[in-house]
C-alpha cells in the first residue's frame, strides 16, 4: 500500500464540507487520504473545534491584522510541515495570495456555492435566486490566482424553486457540495487527468487501457 496523501483543510466557519470529507475518508470513500492538518484563521470558528474533537491536528493562525502574504506565509508553513500534498479551502474566508498559490500549482481547491462562472464571490445562493435561475448547484474547482476561476473538476445542479429563500435553496445546494468535494478529491488524488485549456478531462480508467474489448 503506497503511503496515504496528507490533505490540509484551510475553513473559517462552520465546517460542514470538512466533516462531509473527514466523513468520507473515514468510511474509506477516498481512498489514499488523510487529514494531515486542519487550520482556521478564526479562532472561534466552529469546524476548528469538531477538529480537535475529532483528535485532528488542528491549528488556528490568527489573520486579523496581518498582511495576505505574510499570514500565508506561516500557513504554508504548517502545511509544509505536515506534508500536505492537496490544499481544500472548505469555507475559509480569505483570498489566497499568488504567493500561496503558487506554492501548491493545481494543488488548492474551493467549492464554491453556484455554478461557476455564474455568480462568483460571496452569497453564490443568494446572487442565484435574487438573478432568478431555474438550476443552481455547486462547482468544486482548482484555485488559481483569480477569485473563484481555476479549472472545474466537479458541479452538481439543484433545482431553484419557486418557494425558496436563500436559507432553502443554500440547504439543498449544501448537500450536493456533501458529495461533490469529496468525488472531486479522488479525482485529484488519483491523478487521472489532465487540464486541457481550462477543461479538466478525465482518462479512460486504467482498467479500460489494460483490457480492451476483444475484437
Ligand atoms: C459553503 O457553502 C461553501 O460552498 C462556501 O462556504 C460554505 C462553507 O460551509 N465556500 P461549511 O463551513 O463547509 O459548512
Amino acid at each position: 500500500m503506497p503511503e496515504a496523501k496528507n490533505i490540509g483543510i484551510l475553513l473559517s466557519g462552520r465546517g460542514s464540507n470538512f466533516v462531509a470529507i473527514a466523513d468520507n475518508i473515514d468510511a474509506g470513500r477516498i481512498p489514499g487520504a488523510r487529514i494531515g492538518v486542519v487550520i482556521s484563521n478564526r479562532p472561534e470558528a466552529p469546524g476548528i473545534e469538531i477538529a480537535r474533537r475529532r483528535g485532528l491536528d488542528a491549528r488556528v493562525i490568527p489573520s486579523k491584522g496581518k498582511q495576505r502574504e505574510e499570514h500565508d506565509r506561516e500557513v504554508v508553513a504548517v502545511l509544509r510541515e505536515k506534508q500536505v500534498e492537496l490544499v481544500c479551502l472548505a469555507g475559509y474566508m480569505r483570498l489566497l495570495s499568488a504567493w500561496f498559490v503558487q506554492q501548491f500549482p493545481n494543488r488548492v481547491l474551493n467549492i464554491h456555492p453556484a455554478l461557476l462562472p455564474s455568480f462568483p464571490g460571496l452569497e453564490g445562493q443568494k446572487q442565484a435566486l435574487e438573478y432568478g435561475v431555474k438550476v443552481s448547484g455547486c462547482t468544486v474547482h482548482f484555485v488559481d490566482e483569480q477569485l473563484d476561476h481555476g479549472a472545474i473538476i466537479v458541479q452538481k445542479t439543484v433545482p431553484v424553486y419557486d418557494s425558496d429563500d436563500e436559507h432553502t435553496l443554500a440547504d439543498r445546494i449544501l448537500e450536493q457540495e456533501h458529495i461533490a468535494y469529496s468525488e472531486a478529491i479522488k479525482i485529484v488524488l488519483e491523478g487521472n487527468y489532465e487540464i486541457v485549456g481550462r477543461r479538466v478531462v478525465r482518462r479512460p480508467a486504467l482498467k479500460e487501457v489494460a483490457f480492451p474489448p476483444a475484437m
